[in-house]
């Protein structure tokens, strides 16, 4: 079964804004991030017991530059520059994956861009536990 979707217009956003302008995306939007290493989006998680789990991001890039991003649970970076490279068009969404460790009940789940372009459009998380 899926996990459970967080969108990242629900989440919270420093230096980004929620945007609907390429279609594709789940939910009622997606976030664009602003153009600056360091902005960020940061999703609340609960989970039902600790272990392991497989985030999902699903995001859109439509340049050809690798915008990286640090993933963060419950901050320690668990994936340095984690590459979100392009997808051909903003309306082209993929997803990447990472598996981390979360602990029972609420757990933070923080995507920061590491470069000048900031992060890609970021349109959810899944968790699966
Ligand atoms: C364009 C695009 C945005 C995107 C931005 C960027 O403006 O329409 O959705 O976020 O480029 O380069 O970050």
């Amino acid at each position: 079964p899926p996990g459970n979707r967080y969108e990242a217009e629900n989440a919270t956003i420093s230096q980004g804004v929620v945007e609907s302008n390429h279609a594709g995306f789940s939910g009622t939007g997606f976030v664009n991030y602003d153009n600056v290493a360091g902005s960020y989006v940061e999703f609340t998680v609960n989970a039902a017991a600790a272990g392991t789990a497989t985030l999902t991001l699903r995001y859109a890039n439509g340049t050809t530059a690798n915008r990286a991003m640090d993933i963060a649970v419950n901050g320690t970076v668990v994936a340095a520059a984690k590459p979100f490279n392009g997808t051909g068009a903003w309306t082209t969404w993929q997803s990447t994956t990472v598996s981390a460790q979360l602990i029972a009940g609420a757990n933070t789940v923080r995507a920061t861009a590491t470069t000048a372009n900031g992060g890609p459009n970021l349109d959810y998380l899944e968790v699966q536990t």
